[in-house]
């Protein structure tokens, strides 16, 4: 018989402080924007991370938890812009690229300790760093068409979100 996975403190705090992340990556995205010139990038890159943290709400909801102000998590993503503020653009791809695919690990790992019914909005959150991995990938090889998987992936979410209502 196919056991039930139980919801673990571990598996609600993971998914709540991954809420909070991405809240912290929109403002972290938006704070660099005044230190590149690739300004529509780095607002797309924001509206992913809002878009990842927004389909993972109705888990928050389903499990009544309450992630931190809105404002604080705002302050704590903004005091990360001055890590990368000196990077050139190709830096800052070249740094997306090794870097992110171990918080894709993060990701998958917190899938891997979800019920079932939690996969479909989890994974939602994966393949925001999927796309946005791929969007630096395609910026290192000067593609003109780098910003396609950031707008497939906006575009995705909404119509998900639509075909829930
Ligand atoms: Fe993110």
């Amino acid at each position: 018989m196919a056991q039930k996975m139980r919801v673990t403190d571990k598996y609600l705090k993971t998914l709540l402080s991954y809420y909070e992340e991405e809240i912290e990556g929109e403002a972290y995205f938006y704070g660099l924007v005044d230190h590149f010139e690739e300004q529509d990038e780095l607002k797309m890159l924001a509206r992913v991370e809002r878009r990842a943290a927004e389909s993972v709400i109705p888990l928050l909801e389903k499990y009544k938890l309450v992630p931190r102000d809105e404002s604080e998590l705002k302050t704590r993503g903004e005091s990360h812009v001055q890590r990368h503020a000196a990077f050139d653009w190709i830096e800052f791809m070249t740094y997306i690229v090794n870097r992110y695919p171990g918080y894709l690990e993060e990701f998958t790992a917190l899938e891997r300790m979800a019920p079932e019914e939690d996969q479909y909005a989890l994974n939602s959150l994966t393949e925001h760093e999927v796309a946005a991995i791929e969007f630096a990938n395609r910026e290192l090889a000067g593609d003109p068409d780098s910003l396609a998987p950031l707008c497939d992936y906006l575009k995705k979410v909404v119509i998900c979100m639509h075909n829930t209502i």
